[in-house]
């Protein structure tokens, strides 16, 4: 019987991993591990929640043995252009607290999920196509924590056999929790604003491409990345994975489409407009399409009606 502790299950991509992971494996059985912000009522009524800061490794001792976890969704991290502004933070929290989880699980016999990013790709990276195997140097402190992250996470693997793996995630799109100081962000708000106001003033360039996914593709690639046959995975930790490619232009034409008076205009943040500068248009996933299967269901066209759709019903 499968027992999940999810770090950060309070932020973007975890309030709604934990939801989904109850329903696959029984609410019991999925614990919610949070910091300090309040969880939603569905996530404290839907089954246990515990306070666990990751760089306090005695406490997420503490809760994989209370609960007899074996598997952790470790989701907590710091973001980009917040680790920029606050990078002891990004380094204590994505350095130390993923070490302090790939500590644990080799003590308790754990599985470990961790999610990498686009952000592990840098200037010198081929931006167009990139490949799974290719040149990471990041020049952001977000960066050079994923990077590191992942070579821990092989390495915890080559030489303590503890089970890991992770994606490079794009930008995560989602409508039930806001992204904390991304660089993607601006593909979330978009959508908010355009019911809100029909009007957004985007951070970033006409012409930035990045890849991006809506967030029910991002729960099914962990998932099936958890599930995956151990025996055919080559890569484990670092899978690159995209749903899709666009720039500010063409999700603005999208939801267009929708909202014929939706107006876009730009205040280009420097500081955020270089990190992304910075990271891959559109990446390679075929060694995830080879290795488990990966496949996303949805394109920029399909995710804008079901955002439109859903945020529309909830900001009435
Ligand atoms: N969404 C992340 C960010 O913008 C990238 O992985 O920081």
């Amino acid at each position: 019987m499968k027992k999940i502790l999810v770090t950060g299950a309070v932020g973007q991509i975890g309030s709604e991993l934990t939801i989904l992971l109850r329903d696959l494996y029984g609410n019991d059985n999925v614990v919610a591990g949070g910091r300090k912000t309040r969880p939603s009522e569905k996530l404290m009524n839907s089954g246990p929640f515990e306070i666990v800061d990751c760089t306090d490794g005695n406490r997420v001792a503490e809760v994989v043995k209370k609960h007899k976890i074996d598997a952790i969704y470790h989701l907590a991290a710091i973001l980009s252009a917040v680790a920029e502004a606050k990078p002891n933070v990004a380094w204590d929290v994505n350095i130390n607290g993923l070490y302090n989880v790939l500590e644990v699980a080799r003590e308790f016999d754990c599985a470990v999920f961790t999610p990498s990013s686009i952000g592990a790709f840098g200037p010198t990276t081929p931006p167009d196509n990139t490949p799974q195997d290719t040149i990471q140097r990041p020049n952001t402190m977000y960066g050079v924590t994923k990077v590191a992250g992942e070579l821990l996470c092989d390495y915890y693997y080559k030489r303590f056999k503890v089970d890991t793996r992770g994606l490079r995630y794009p930008g995560i799109i989602s409508n039930e929790t806001l992204p904390g100081g991304g660089t993607t962000d601006y593909a979330v708000d978009i959508y908010y604003e355009a019911i809100r106001q029909k009007k957004y003033t985007c951070f970033l360039k006409a012409g930035t491409f990045l890849d991006m996914m809506y967030m029910p593709d991002a729960l099914k690639s962990a998932v099936d990345l958890m599930e995956a046959d151990p025996s055919r995975l080559i890569h484990r930790n670092a899978f690159n994975v995209t749903s899709m490619s666009f720039d500010p232009e063409m999700i603005a034409a999208e939801i267009r489409k929708h909202i014929p008076e939706f107006v876009m205009d730009y205040d280009v943040d420097p500081v955020r407009q270089e990190i992304a500068s910075s990271w891959p248009n559109n990446m390679d996933d075929s060694a995830a399409r080879q290795e488990w299967g990966w496949s996303p269901e949805f394109d920029l066209e399909k995710m804008t009606v079901d955002m439109l759709e859903v945020l529309g019903k909830k900001l009435k």
